[in-house]
């Protein structure tokens, strides 16, 4: 039989690129990973792979039998590196649920999102395109989470909580029923968020408050 899998391209050779790549050696039925697309030549110098970086994800010219996984952490490094792919060469963004999360069949996931083992979504909640949630991870019904977050591992998102686009949630954040995190918000490890947090800064604590070292 000849082998008719696509040839899948990780964006981001980083920490979480190689996670990825883990989740996808878990269980492959669809892709054959052709390797990492990363500016950084020498990234995984220390950490080899069985596959390689590539190509540059911003100078990079797509196949028509490849698709791709944006696998950066920060979600403005994410666009940053992903969004030529998407605007100019209008490619295919795979979304990646590893075989260990628990998505309900009524909750919605676009394009470009990456799920990793022991999360849990549940009905009726949105999630929008090239998000990524973090193992352990639980997010109750009825949730709207925006394009290009980075939700880390171990949070709880109440049902019907509203997350903006770009929002960073550290570990172990807790993000209660009437949360609205606003858009570029950082959301510090350990918070707990209570009500309304504005767009692009940064809060930590219990109960979340605008937080800086400075
Ligand atoms: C709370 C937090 C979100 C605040 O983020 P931030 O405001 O961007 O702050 P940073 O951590 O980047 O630090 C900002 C500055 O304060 C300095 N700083 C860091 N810790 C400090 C401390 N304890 N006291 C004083 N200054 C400190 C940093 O060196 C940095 O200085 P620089 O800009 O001159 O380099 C961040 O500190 C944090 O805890 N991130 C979570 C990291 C994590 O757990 N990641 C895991 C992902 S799975």
């Amino acid at each position: 039989m000849p082998d008719t899998r696509r040839h899948l391209l990780i964006v981001g050779a980083g920490g979480f690129g190689r996670e990825v790549l883990g989740y996808i050696e878990d269980d492959n039925p669809l892709f054959e990973v052709k390797g990492f697309l990363d500016s950084r030549t020498h990234v995984l110098d220390s950490t080899p792979r069985s596959v390689g970086v590539v190509g540059d994800p911003l100078t990079w010219q797509p196949q028509s039998d490849e698709v791709f996984m944006a696998a950066l952490g920060d979600p403005y490094l994410r666009f940053k590196y992903t969004v030529n792919l998407r605007d100019i060469h209008e490619v295919d963004f795979a979304t990646v649920v590893h075989p260990r999360a628990n998505i309900s069949r009524h909750a919605k996931l676009e394009r470009g999102c990456i799920v990793a083992p022991n999360v849990g979504i549940s009905v009726d909640t949105h999630v929008d395109e090239f998000t990524c949630i973090q193992e352990y991870t639980v997010i109750g019904h009825d949730a709207r989470i925006g394009k290009w977050c980075q939700i880390n591992s171990h949070c709880t998102i109440a049902g019907g909580a509203v997350i903006g686009d770009f929002v960073t949630i550290h570990p172990n954040c807790v993000i209660t029923s009437r949360a609205v995190i606003g858009q570029g918000a950082i959301v510090g490890p350990g918070s707990v968020v209570m009500g309304r947090i504005p767009a692009g800064i940064t809060v930590l604590g219990n109960p979340a408050r605008r937080f800086s070292f400075r």
